[in-house]
Parts: C-alpha cells; sequence; structure tokens
C-alpha cells in the first residue's frame, strides 16, 4: 500500500493505563477459557491436559487483548467480545503447536516451557492442535450476531483468517522459503498471511461484536492489518536481539534454519524502521476514532516496544 506520506511512530499515550488494561483483559481471558475447555479429567485425558498445558502456559494474550481493545473502541461490551476473543487465542496457540512440531521449526520451548510435543510426543501435540483448532469454533459459535454481522459472519471471518488462504498460506509460504533467496515483497506475503491475518481478524472481530458502523470496521481493518505486519518484523528482529530466556522460546532459530526474516533480508537497522513505519500506519488508521480507541493505541505502541 503506498503512502502519500510517511507516518512514525508516536510515543504512547498518556494517561491511559494498559498494564491494567492488560491485566484485566487477560484475566477475563483466562477465566473464560477455563470454562470453555473440557476439564483435564474430561477423557481423553491426555489430549484436555495438552490442550490446557499449551493454552495456560503464559502467552502474551494480545490478540485476544485487541478483540477487547476493539470491541471498547466501539463502544461495546466486553463481555460479548469474549468469546470471539477466546477462539481467537485458541486459533493462535493450536498455530504455536503446531508451528513447533519437528516438521515445521522444529523447537523445544515456547511460552517459557518445553513444547507441547517434548511433553506429550508428536502424536499426541499434533492431535492437541487439531483439537484447539476446532475449540476455536465451538467457542466462536457462542457468540452472539448483530444485524450487520450475523453470526455466520463471524465465522466465516475466523476460517478466512485461519485457513488455507491466510494463515496456513503464509505457513506453507514461511516453510517453503527456508534457505532460499526471498525478496522483500515475498516476505510481506508471508508476514501478511502467518501473522497479520489473525490480528487483523482480532481488530476486526470485536469491531462486529459491537455491532460497529462500516466506517469504524474499515479503520480496524486497516489499524490490524498494520499491527499485525509490525508484529512480525519485530518478532523475527527479537529472534535476533534478545535471549531464550526472555523470549520463552529458543533464540537465534531464525538464522539457524535459515529463515526468510526481515533482519536477514533488510538488516536490523532497516527492519526497526519498517517495524516503527507499519505502527505509524496502524495509529493513522485509528483516525475515524477521534481519540476513542486509546486501547489500541496504547496496544500498538507496546507490541512496538516489546522485549519479548
Ligand atoms: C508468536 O506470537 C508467534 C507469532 C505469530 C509471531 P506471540 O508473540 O503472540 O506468542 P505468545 O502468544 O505470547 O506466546
Ligand atoms: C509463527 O511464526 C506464525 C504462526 C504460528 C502462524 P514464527 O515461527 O516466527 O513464530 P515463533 O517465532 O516460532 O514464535
Ligand atoms: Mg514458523
Ligand atoms: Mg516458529
Ligand atoms: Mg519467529
Amino acid at each position: 500500500m503506498a503512502a502519500k506520506k510517511r507516518h512514525h511512530a508516536k510515543p504512547a499515550v498518556t494517561g491511559f493505563d494498559l498494564d491494567a488494561f492488560l491485566a484485566s483483559s487477560t484475566g477475563l481471558v483466562n477465566t473464560a477459557l477455563d470454562g470453555f475447555l473440557p476439564a483435564e479429567k474430561t477423557r481423553p485425558a491426555t489430549l484436555h491436559r495438552a490442550m490446557r498445558y499449551s493454552l495456560f502456559a503464559g502467552g502474551k494474550r494480545m490478540r485476544p487483548a485487541l478483540v477487547l481493545a476493539a470491541a471498547q473502541a466501539c463502544g461495546g461490551r466486553l463481555a460479548e467480545a469474549l468469546p470471539l476473543a477466546c477462539a481467537v487465542e485458541c486459533i493462535h496457540t493450536y498455530s504455536l503447536v503446531h508451528d513447533d512440531l519437528p516438521a515445521m521449526d522444529n523447537d523445544d520451548y515456547r511460552r517459557g516451557k518445553p513444547t507441547n510435543h517434548k511433553v506429550f510426543g508428536e502424536g499426541i501435540a499434533i492431535l492437541a492442535g487439531d483439537a484447539l483448532l476446532t475449540q476455536a469454533f465451538e467457542i466462536a459459535a457462542q457468540a452472539r450476531g448483530w444485524p450487520r454481522y450475523p453470526h455466520r459472519d463471524l465465522m466465516l471471518e475466523i476460517a478466512y483468517a485461519a485457513g488455507s488462504r491466510q494463515l496456513i498460506a503464509g505457513q506453507v509460504a514461511d516453510l517453503e522459503g527456508e534457505g532460499r533467496k526471498t525478496s522483500p515483497a515475498q516476505l510481506k506475503y508471508i508476514h501478511e498471511r502467518k501473522t497479520s491475518a489473525l490480528l487483523c481478524c482480532a481488530a476486526r472481530l470485536g469491531g462486529m461484536s459491537a455491532n460497529c458502523p462500516p466506517v469504524q470496521l474499515r479503520a480496524l481493518t486497516d489499524f490490524g492489518y498494520h499491527v499485525g505486519l509490525a508484529f512480525q518484523v519485530i518478532d523475527d528482529i527479537l529472534d535476533v536481539t534478545q535471549t531464550s530466556e526472555t523470549l520463552g522460546k529458543t533464540a537465534g532459530k531464525d538464522t539457524r534454519a535459515r529463515k526468510a526474516t526481515y533482519p536477514a533480508i533488510v538488516g536490523l537497522e532497516q527492519s526497526r524502521k519498517i517495524a516503527a513505519q507499519l505502527t505509524g500506519r496502524a495509529f493513522a488508521a485509528l483516525r475515524p476514532f477521534r481519540g476513542r480507541a486509546v486501547a489500541l493505541e496504547a496496544l500498538a505502541a507496546f507490541l512496538l516496544h516489546r522485549e519479548s
């Protein structure tokens, strides 16, 4: 997308307590997820333990926070956005469980703990991922529809973002890009799909749960797309600059696996500039909210400056 003028990331919004917002959104999401998921002892107990192991391993819960912050920006009720926030986190967690498998990124640590397949074995990890993906739709089915966004649209939204043309397409291209010369345009294709699609979907679902007008849905789409791209550029940067301890996953893996990443293709300094520019675009997308999207603004700023 060509910009008429460059937007630069602004400092975090003042007067908004993002820590409190995140503590509250994470608390709401964790309690709701606990209620939605089958108990550990429900048969097959190993599978339910494996699902809960990855889901409650301590993820940052950024996608559900985006759903709730977008709902809030549109004047919606958090309780109505909550099933959608939980559904998105289940899809994200499934994607990580499968991403870490030996046949994919072959990672031993995730969210500060041994990966699912290290604890439960590959077979159960694959099935726990399958079950988390399915669980997401069971949870989303419990959200309410609206005149502008009937229930069917909510389900389609999630299916499209998680499916073979978006998230999975990105994972395919990511695998195929290993060890190959990748152009910046190809890398953008990968990031749009493997990461930005689900963050964009999260922002949109928040708006949809609040029956937002089309102008707000367009703003959230633009915002989520750019925050999502920035998110993966930063993920690539952190893989190079942070320790495994800080990340809760093995650092330096992208270089070793010869992954196509921003630092590998354009260098660290340029990658940082791109992440800031993308975040600037995300801020600019929020203009139609006229200052009422404070939680989204603060989240975008936080994601740019995050260290894990
Ligand atoms: C990691 O996502 C995978 C990417 C798409 C970059 P997060 O950094 O949000 O991982 P958790 O949920 O906090 O573990
Ligand atoms: C993960 O991208 C994207 C999805 C799981 C859809 P990465 O492979 O870069 O994520 P990390 O670095 O393992 O968390
Ligand atoms: Mg990967
Ligand atoms: Mg990975
Ligand atoms: Mg990564």
